[in-house]
């Protein structure tokens, strides 16, 4: 995972809100947030809110909660503003 080039995010999904407890060197790059901003938030601080992405998000939002696999599309924000549209592919590990 460190030496990865994909960015790669892991959360704790028995935790409240299910917070971030792990990011690779690729994330930090891609998203210009140091591992000690990014772990100990919900992954949704990377959102563009100007984004409607809400059909996707709610198929995410299905996926974590009856816990299977999902890639989705979503636009994120890098730390200096600009936008980036990211898949994401959550699964369980
Ligand atoms: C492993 C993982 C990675 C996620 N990555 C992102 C992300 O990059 N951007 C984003 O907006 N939401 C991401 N999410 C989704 C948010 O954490 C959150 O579940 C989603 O926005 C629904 O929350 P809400 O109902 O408060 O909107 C990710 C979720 C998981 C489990």
């Amino acid at each position: 995972m460190q030496a990865s080039s994909s960015p790669i995010i892991l959360v704790d999904a028995l935790h409240d809100d299910q917070p971030i407890i792990y990011v690779n060197p690729a994330f930090e790059r891609a998203t210009q947030y140091g591992a000690e901003e990014a772990i100990g938030r919900n992954c949704r601080f990377l959102r563009d809110p100007a984004s409607n992405d809400e059909a996707e998000r709610d198929r995410l939002r299905t996926a974590l909660r009856v816990q299977t696999k999902a890639t989705v599309l979503l636009h994120n924000r890098r730390k200096d503003g600009s936008t980036f549209l990211c898949e994401l592919n959550v699964t369980r590990c």
